[in-house]
This record gives C-alpha cells, structure tokens and sequence, in this order.
C-alpha cells in the first residue's frame, strides 16, 4: 500500500474543520488510493474540542485513515505536512477595522508561514480558507522564503461553485453543461464572476443567457453575496459549502483540470491580466501533473475590465495595509 499522505487541517475544532475531516478521511481529498495521516492544528482552548472530532473519527474506522495527531503549535502542527488546509483564523468582530483585522490574522499567518518554511515535506501544498484569506495567504508565503511561492494558494473554489449552480439554474441546465468559469480577484464582496469566456454545453454562456441586466444586478451580486445571505437563512456561516469547495480545490490541484475546462484558485500573480506581480488573486487556472498555470490570452471587455480592477485594487490596498503593519 502507498505512503500516507500528511495533511495538516488548522481550525480543526471549528465548523468547516467538522465538515471537512470527515471526508478528507474518506478519500475525497486525495482520491480512494491515497491513504492520509491528519495533523490537527488548534489553538491550545480548543485541543480538547478536537480531540473530540479526533475520536468521532476514529469511530468511523476509514480504511484511508493512517493516523490523527493533535497540535497546539505551528512547528509541529506542520511538520513534515504534505498538504495544508490553513482553516483557522481571526473572524472579524463587530465594530474591529480592517486594520485590526489584518493584524490579528498576521499574528496567525506569519508563524504558520514560518512553520510550514521551516518544516513541511519538499512537496508542500498549501490551501488559505480562513479569511481575509488573498492577504492571509500572501502572510503565509512571505514568511516562506524557501517554498515556492506557487504552492501557496487561496480558496475562491465557493465563489467557483456558487457561480455554476447560478449560472445553471438561469439557463436551465445541469452544472456539468457548464465550462470555463472564472472567478476573478479577491474572495470579498468585490470578486468578479465572470460568464464571458464559460460554456454551455459548448455554446458561449453570456450569448446563451443574452440579459446583460441579470448579469449586473443579480448574477454578480449573488455569488458575491451569497455568505451573507448564508449567514442569514442559517444563522451561521457556510461550513459544508465551504469544506466541499476546499476538497475541490485541494482535489483538482492534485488530480488536474478536466480536458477543455478550467477551475478559479487564488494564486500569484505573474502580472498577467494587470493584476501586479505577486498579488494573490483568483484567476483561471489550469491544473495538471500537481502544478497549476494560469490560462493566458483571454479578451477583457470593458465590463469585466473594470470589475477585475476594482477587486485587484483592493488586494493592493490589504497588501500594503499589511506591509505598514510590518506583517510582511
Ligand atoms: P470557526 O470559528 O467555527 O472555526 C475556526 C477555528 O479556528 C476555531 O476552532 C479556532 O479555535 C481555530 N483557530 C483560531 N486561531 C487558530 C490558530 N492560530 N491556529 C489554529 N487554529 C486556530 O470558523 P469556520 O466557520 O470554521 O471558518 C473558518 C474560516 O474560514 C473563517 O475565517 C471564515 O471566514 C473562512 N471562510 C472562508 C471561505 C472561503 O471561501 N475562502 C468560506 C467560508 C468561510
């Protein structure tokens, strides 16, 4: 049998850690060959809670399942970790500003980076959930000097998702009729879906759906609300929807992009579409052989152009929020 895979999950006591161990250990991560061994990383308040999870785990018996381990520090909770799921962060609190927020989430990305810099197998992977999680990914890569910087990625695999399954429905066909999407920018309310280059069942979908009025004032306004609306139909957070798309990105990262499709993964920018070098945005990507590559040469219309910027300018702005804090 293989070598188990080490995946390191942090926020492991949380929502979305409770809907996403289960079925990375059931080998929706990695696939049904892959065996995994879990590095549970948590605050030391919430060791116990995650413990907890540990044993419901075991109480599952997954034949995948080589081992769970339980850490309350980075070093650790990162060493030798093959795959990483950065869950856990700094949610923001009524009344705290942004800059608040960012420096409570750089005092929880810089040592992670650091950890992962410092201890994780050659082959790292990393996946940034935990929000704001463009800049809270761009912390953690800074602070990694020695991985490269393409291993670290975001997660707008959601906003991807949400994106299908309303494009869907408008059109009035299933999800897997639909190609080429793209989610472009920061996951925020400023993220830009973009219907321009998809597919519907290989027809161009903004022609299929020809109602420009929808796109502007229901389409992009949907998904880009959609954890709102969440929030508010649920009481709480999206938490499964948010563990399945990490398996998606996470799974598709490894196993490749469908022949004639792409998905959308926050990633470094190369300067490519304007969005300045080193900036982590969504884009459209390509996915094969475990390496992503950004899909070159797309028109921009107008429409999108100005959309694409509004949300890169304001990944600039968390950027340089966090360089004057000294975070990066
Ligand atoms: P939660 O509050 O239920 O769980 C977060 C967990 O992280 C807690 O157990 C907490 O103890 C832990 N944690 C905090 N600091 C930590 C640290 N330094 N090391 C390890 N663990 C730490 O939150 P939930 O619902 O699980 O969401 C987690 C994050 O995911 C939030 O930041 C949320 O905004 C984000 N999110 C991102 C989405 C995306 O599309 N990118 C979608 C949905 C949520």
């Amino acid at each position: 049998s293989r070598t188990p895979v080490n995946v390191t999950v942090t926020g492991a006591a949380g929502q979305i850690g409770y809907a996403l161990l289960f079925r990375i250990a059931s080998g929706h991560l990695l696939g049904p060959d892959t065996p995994v061994r879990l590095r549970l990383l948590e605050i030391p308040q919430a060791v116990k809670a995650a413990e907890g999870t540990a044993m419901e785990l075991d109480d599952c018996a997954f034949p995948l399942l080589a081992g769970i381990d339980i850490f309350d520090n980075p070093t650790d909770g990162f060493a030798g970790a093959n795959v990483a799921l950065l869950v856990g962060a700094r949610p923001r609190t009524k009344g705290m500003e942004r800059g608040d927020l960012l420096a409570a989430n750089g005092g929880i990305f810089k040592p992670q980076g650091e950890a992962i810099n410092a201890g994780a197998a050659d082959d790292i992977k990393v996946l940034v959930v935990g929000n704001p999680a463009n800049t809270n990914a761009l912390i953690a890569q800074q602070h990694a000097p020695d991985v490269p910087a393409e291993r670290f990625t975001a997660m707008t695999r959601l906003d991807h998702n949400r994106a299908l399954t309303q494009l869907a429905k408008k059109a009035g066909v299933a999800v897997t009729d639909i190609a080429k999407l793209t989610i472009w920018g920061n996951h925020s309310a400023t993220q830009y879906p973009d219907i321009f280059h998809a597919q519907i069942a290989g027809k161009n979908a903004a022609e299929v759906v020809d109602d420009r009025t929808w796109l502007a004032d229901t389409f992009i306004p949907t998904v880009a609300k959609r954890g709102a609306a969440i929030i508010e139909a649920r009481g709480a957070s999206s938490a499964a929807s948010a563990a399945n798309a990490a398996i998606d990105h996470v799974h598709t990262w490894v196993n490749g992009t469908a022949d004639g499709d792409w998905t959308s993964m926050g990633v470094v920018s190369d300067g490519s579409y304007g969005v300045p070098e080193g900036l982590i945005s969504s884009f459209p990507v390509v996915c094969k052989d475990g390496k992503w590559e950004i899909v070159q040469g797309l028109d921009v219309n107008e429409f999108s152009r100005a959309r694409i910027d509004a949300s890169v300018r304001e990944l600039a702005e968390e950027r340089d929020a966090v360089r004057e804090l000294g975070l990066i």
